[in-house]
Formats: C-alpha cells, structure tokens, sequence
C-alpha cells in the first residue's frame, strides 16, 4: 500500500513507540494525527515529523475521559473527510513512579486497573469503532499488545502483572474478531506483541533487560509492515 498523503492517526505519540510509528509514518510522507497528553512532547513529535517530510496536526486527548475521546473523534471527522491508519499504541503499564508489575492482584490499586484498561483496551475500541466509517477500503487498523514471559506458550504467564496482562489479551482477541467482523469492507486489523522495547520507561523502569530489549524504531518497522501488507488478524511477536 502507497502511505504517501495518507492520513493516519497514531495514539501514545509523545514518546517510546507510539512517537517512532508516528515518525515513520511521516517518513512515508502520511499526515500524521498524533495524539497525547503531553503537549510539549506531541509538539516536538510533529518538528521530528515535518522534518522527514511529512504532516502533522497534534490533538491533546486523556484516552481515559470518555468526554475528551469523543471530542478528539468529532474534531477529526469535521476536519478529515478520510482517515487510513489508525495506530492504538497508547497503553499504561507504569505511574510516574513505579510499574504495574510484579504485584500480586490483591495489592493492585483500582487506578492502575483502571487506567490500563482505559486507555489500552476501551480507547482502542472506541477509536477503532468511531474511525470504521472514514475508513474507505484498504484502511488500516493496528493495535498493540505485549508478552508475557516464557510460560505463555503453555497458556500460562508471567505473575504479577495482571491489569497489562488482561489489557492484552483482550487486544488480541479484539484484533482478531475486528479483523474477521471488517473482512468485508476490505479494512485489515492487526496487533504488534512485543517484547521489551528500549523506550525511555523501559530504560527508567527495566534497565536490566538493556541486551535483550528491541530497538524502538524495530518495533516501529513491524507497524509500518503490515500497513503496507494484506495481512489480516495477525498478532505479530516482536523478539530480539
Ligand atoms: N516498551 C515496552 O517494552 C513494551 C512492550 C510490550 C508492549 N508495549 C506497549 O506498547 C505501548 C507503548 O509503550 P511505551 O513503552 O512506548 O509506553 P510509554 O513510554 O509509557 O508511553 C505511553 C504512551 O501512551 C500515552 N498515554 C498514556 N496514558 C494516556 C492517556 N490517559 N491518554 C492519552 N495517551 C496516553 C502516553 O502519552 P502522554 O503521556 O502524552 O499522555 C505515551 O505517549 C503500550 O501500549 C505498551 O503497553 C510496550
């Protein structure tokens, strides 16, 4: 698929994988929606943006705030008449301090349950619903989930992360349900699953997984990939 002047809206823009998609899009030469809550970052996402080449328009939306969701839906409808890619990266897995990992359920807060299902699961769907419509054929729907430790091929995984972990799953089985349901009108639906990715919080929250974790811009690659691809509910493990 040719990116060149497609509009694409991209979640979690304002840093870690979310700003790289965001980029690479612009590289390709997309007008590229980007949508945060940090200004300053979205900002500076959209200078990287023009200097590839590319477009970009910022929106300031919090994905939890039902409000500010159908706001940020409305405002592009009235400015696009089209919209090609969408890209649901924003996802939380940490507060400003600490991670949500490593905690058993009970001890979870209801903020951090809350919050990852919010913004990685309900904003994905909603967005995804609110955005079919502009969607003519060969649109371009990609999520993103994660993975779980090595037990997950058995069917069991990690302990200890259990909002991120049924955010995820829930992804993927939204992904793959949305791919089936949108067959018809020849819009694809796919979900990138990494492993740990070198983004700024990894290197703040994980830094022991330095050798192991991927490159942001390798994960980025995966999303640009299967935009241009026919596939077609696919949830693609990303691995070093
Ligand atoms: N990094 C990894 O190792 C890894 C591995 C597997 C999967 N993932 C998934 O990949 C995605 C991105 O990861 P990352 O490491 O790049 O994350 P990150 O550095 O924590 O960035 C999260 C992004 O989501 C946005 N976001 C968070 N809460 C939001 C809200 N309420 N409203 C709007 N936007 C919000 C943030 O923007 P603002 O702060 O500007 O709102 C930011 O752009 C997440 O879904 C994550 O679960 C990451």
């Amino acid at each position: 698929m040719e990116l060149k002047d497609k509009i694409a809206l991209v979640t979690g823009a304002s840093r870690g994988i979310g700003r790289e998609v965001a980029i690479e899009l612009g590289k390709e030469g997309c007008e590229v929606l980007v949508v945060g809550r940090d200004v300053k970052l979205l900002e500076s996402t959209k200078q990287k943006i023009l200097k590839v080449g590319g477009k970009c328009e910022v929106f300031k939306t919090d994905l939890r705030d039902l409000d500010e969701l159908i706001r940020l839906t409305e405002t592009v409808k009235t400015k696009h008449s089209s919209l090609s890619i969408l890209c649901n990266v924003a996802g939380i897995y940490h507060s400003d301090t600490k991670t949500y990992f490593d905690i058993p359920y009970e001890e979870f807060s209801n903020e951090a349950i809350v919050d990852s299902l919010e913004v990685g699961i309900m904003a994905s769907m909603l967005l995804s619903r609110a955005f079919i419509p502009l969607m003519k054929k060969g649109g371009r729907i990609v999520n993103t989930s994660g993975t779980f430790g090595k037990g997950e091929k058995s069917g069991t995984f990690e302990k200890g992360c259990m909002a991120d972990l049924v955010t995820k799953k829930a992804i993927e089985v939204f992904t793959k349900q949305l791919a089936y349901e949108l067959e018809d009108k020849n819009i694809t639906v796919n979900a990138v699953c990494p492993w740990f990715v070198w983004t700024e919080n990894v290197q703040k929250f994980f830094p022991e997984t330095k050798d192991e974790a991927i490159p942001v811009n390798k994960v980025a690659k995966v999303y640009i990939s299967l935009i241009k691809s026919n596939k077609n509910g696919e949830v693609v493990e990303v691995r070093n």
